[in-house]
């Protein structure tokens, strides 16, 4: 047993608090985020009106340095984006080692770490700002062109170097669809939907991805190998995996039959570990803000693209259901922004794989932000404690005497 007594005198007192549902990691400027009252802001500014009169380069150039740029600056900042989206050729090696049918996120998380290799230098405690601005720069204009290329190599197609002369969002699209063979031509309200989900996804304040990319910077690793550390966390279904959960999910309902309430059922089932995906946040307990702005762009590229998708009807019975169901009311499951993006990525052709490494996109300024803003403020190393709850102290016996 355990002396609770003497374990306390050599520990002190610790807070125990699983998942960090009330704990705060760091002080921050970023974003600000009021679950109960479904409020997002990045920097103060709604994220209502980011969404609807802003673009994702603006974004990424508030979120990072913590204010709108002036016309001139934010041609700086997307010039010199333009301009470092080449990567290293050797860079393109690598991929021929991955198997062909390697999850994207897996070849991402890979390459954006491998960056460390080709900038040797960004392993540096001591980077000055300009460094630093130029890591930032390099990671934002390379992070597209390595993500469009893990679906190129998945499909087997060749790979399509970037156009200088495309915006950010259009260049990505144009590397990932465009065939040396057949002229692509790219869709402005793909491009106008594209831009919306990158700047919904931008920053969530201390969520598992970026608190991974800071805890791995609190001890001074690179912003690739940072920030390569957030995209694994990202990965997983409880986090960014969920937008292509929903849709296979959505998916599997229409196989069985389409009919919702059976599935509605199995996520009620407390013996069941069925649960309805895209529904429910950690902090949202109200509505999600992104996931309201989301369901209407939703609509919006449905119609433009004169898209009648079955899954769409699911995805409209569920909603309903989580809406009006006192098991979804009573636990505050409201449709979270993970559950229209698919429905937007599928309808404008990315296929469900490549759904996370979309949220990555997004994510990526709010990543880069946060860790220059815990670089900034010298911020100490990451080291969280425990409470020790195994034995306390046994003689070792040889094997044979076991
Ligand atoms: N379907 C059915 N029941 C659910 C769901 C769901 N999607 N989410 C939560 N519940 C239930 C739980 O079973 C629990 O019920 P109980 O109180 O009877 O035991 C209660 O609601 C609270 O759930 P927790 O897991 O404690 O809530 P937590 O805040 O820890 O988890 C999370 C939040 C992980 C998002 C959860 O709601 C979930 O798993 N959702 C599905 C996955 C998903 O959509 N993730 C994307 C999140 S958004 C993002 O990362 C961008």
């Amino acid at each position: 047993a355990i002396d609770i007594a003497k374990l306390r005198d050599q520990t002190g007192y610790i807070t125990i608090d699983s998942g960090y549902k009330n704990t705060g990691a760091t002080k921050s400027a970023i974003t600000f985020l009021d679950g109960e009252e479904g409020i997002l802001r990045y920097r103060g500014y709604p994220i209502e009106q980011l969404a609807e009169e802003s673009s994702f380069m603006e974004v990424a150039y508030l979120l990072i340095y913590g204010k709108l740029p002036t016309q001139a600056e934010l041609d700086s900042f997307s010039n010199q984006i333009t301009k470092h989206t080449l990567v290293h050729e050797d860079v393109r090696k690598i991929f021929d080692g991955f198997p062909s049918a390697a999850h994207p996120m897996a070849i991402l998380s890979s390459l954006i770490c491998a960056l460390t290799a080709f900038y040797p230098e960004s392993v540096s405690p001591d980077l000055s700002k300009d460094e630093i601005d130029l890591n930032v720069i390099r990671l934002m204009a390379k992070l597209p062109t390595i993500a469009a290329w893990t679906y190129k190599n998945n499909m087997g197609h060749p790979l399509n170097y970037p156009r200088n002369d495309l915006d950010y969002a259009s260049n990505f699209l144009y590397m990932m669809f465009s065939f040396p063979t057949e002229k692509y031509e790219v869709n402005p309200v793909v491009v106008r939907a594209i831009n919306k989900l990158l700047i919904l996804h931008a920053d969530h304040e201390q969520n598992c991805s970026t608190s991974t990319v800071r805890l791995v910077g609190s001890a001074n690793a690179s912003l690739y190998g940072s920030v390569s550390a957030g995209i694994n966390a990202l990965w997983g279904p409880l986090h960014g995996g969920a937008n292509q959960e929903v849709v296979e999910m959505l998916e599997a309902i229409q196989r069985d039959g389409g009919d919702t309430s059976k599935f509605i059922a199995k996520a009620k089932d407390k013996n069941d570990p069925f649960r309805l995906m895209g529904f429910g946040h950690r902090v949202y307990k109200n509505f999600d803000p992104r996931a309201k702005i989301i369901k209407k762009a939703a609509d919006e590229v449905l119609t433009a693209l004169g898209i009648n998708d079955p899954l769409l009807k699911i995805a409209q019975e569920l909603e309903q259901a989580a809406l009006t169901d006192p098991y979804f009311i009573e636990r505050k499951l409201y449709p979270n922004v993970d559950f229209y993006s698919g429905i937007i990525y599928k309808a404008i052709g990315i296929p469900t794989e490549m759904f996370t490494v979309m949220f990555a996109l997004g994510r990526l300024p709010g990543w880069i932000a946060q860790w220059k803003e815990m670089r900034e403020n010298k911020e100490p190393i990451g080291r969280p404690r425990q409470v020790y709850t195994g034995e306390l102290n046994r003689d070792y016996t040889p094997i044979e005497q076991r």
